[in-house]
């Protein structure tokens, strides 16, 4: 792929990266990713919107070079300073006399980290505008998406947003919306893992734009929609934390005793027409959990108790619920133990966030026909709570 116009004088220049497995060293990419750069030609100026993943800086030359020479950018529009956009940055300032365009404290992250000089950066506010000659590009302040510095660039004649994180998917599959198989899962996955926890200003981002005549959207991963209207729609589900009657059960096990105490959760939870989403985490992919964490009203956890704590992916898997604030408002605990259980590690975790711990149950050993029972009593209370 070298580029390719996706509207009269702006051309994707960015580069694919299917082989990458991991992102912030946390969360799985099982089809990869894409670092989308867009070069935006006027009849005086050019832009480049965003650059690429350090590393891919000489994919990003060549398909910038098939259009125009390096050299000729005259603005570099900084969206997000995190290195996947904003890695071939000094590269790209380098290579041209290009002003580097960004918010206030992106300006400040451009020197601090990308060691861009004060003299080569304009620092733009929300609704300023800037023309390219025929193409006019408008900047939205959109904070905390994902970092403070965010903005978002609309080019005003061609109706593109150019949204860099926001309403992005991590997949190499597909270059239009139309061509990616299974990209609403993908994006709704990648809502959970970066966007969820910033979700209350995401939804101040779509108030901003609403006004907008938004025609194509074109983030900095993934597909570019072309008809924008559905995941416009989607997003405003997702930030709204509006849930369904739905219940994610993720545990950890060891000899099977805490198995058995979920399934008979599970067993109430389906009995009880809560939709139900399972997974044992030592053989599951967390972005899996981030997505099913999206619409979830219910959380389940289990683990037995190992070393004095919960189970240490049980752990982990709770730190990451708390690190990505999901909207469950309920919650409920199933440990198995021999010589201690360990509900004080859950209870204080989920001490300073919205969710109520609707019950726990402890188990020693295996879980007898009692434990069972108290099991179901405890799925019958919290799909109580789940329907109300
Ligand atoms: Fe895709 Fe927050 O960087």
């Amino acid at each position: 792929m070298v580029n390719i116009e996706i509207k009269k004088g702006v051309y994707f220049v960015g580069v694919k990266d299917p082989k990458r497995k991991l992102f912030d060293s946390l969360i799985p990419l099982p089809k990869g990713t894409t670092y989308n750069s867009y070069l935006v030609k006027g009849k005086d100026k050019t832009a480049l919107v965003d650059t690429v993943n350090p590393g891919f800086e000489n994919q990003l030359i060549d398909h910038i070079a098939a259009v125009t020479e390096v050299g000729k950018i005259d603005y570099l529009i900084m969206n997000h300073a995190e290195p996947d956009h904003a890695g071939a940055i000094p590269f790209i300032m380098k290579s041209s006399k290009a002003t580097l365009i960004t918010t206030e404290k992106g300006a400040d992250m451009a020197k601090k980290y990308h060691g861009v000089s004060e003299k080569r950066i304009k620092v733009v506010k929300n609704k300023d505008k800037i023309s390219l000659g025929g193409k006019t590009l408008e900047f939205i302040e959109a904070p905390w998406l994902h970092w403070p510095e965010t903005m978002f660039t609309y080019l005003i004649e061609d109706k593109v947003l150019f949204s860099c994180d926001f309403f992005g998917s991590h997949t190499a599959v597909g270059f239009f919306a139309e061509d990616a198989k299974d990209l609403i899962s993908d994006a709704k996955r990648y809502f959970g893992e970066i966007m969820m926890p910033f979700r209350i200003m995401g939804a101040k981002a779509l108030e901003k734009i609403e006004g907008l005549d938004i025609q194509m959207i074109a983030p900095s991963h993934g597909p570019i929609y072309k008809d924008p209207g559905k995941i416009i729609k989607l997003y405003k589900e997702w930030t709204s934390a509006k849930t369904k009657k739905k219940v994610i059960v993720v545990y950890a096990t060891m000899w099977n005793s805490t198995e058995k105490m979920v399934q008979s959760m599970i067993d109430t939870l389906v009995k009880e027409k809560i939709e139900v989403c399972s997974y044992n985490i030592a053989n599951s992919d967390i972005g899996d959990i981030a997505e099913d964490l999206v619409d979830s009203r219910g959380i389940v956890l289990g683990s037995p108790t190992v070393l004095g704590s919960i189970h240490p992916i049980a752990l982990h898997a709770l730190n990451l619920v708390k690190a990505l604030r999901p909207p469950a408002k309920y919650a409920a605990f199933l440990n198995s133990y021999g010589w201690g259980p360990s509900t004080k590690v859950v209870a204080d975790a989920l001490s300073n966030t919205q969710i109520e711990i609707v019950g726990v149950v402890e188990a020693n050993w295996v879980p007898k026909k009692e434990d069972l029972l108290k099991i179901r009593k405890l799925g019958k209370s919290l799909a109580q709570k789940i329907k109300e």
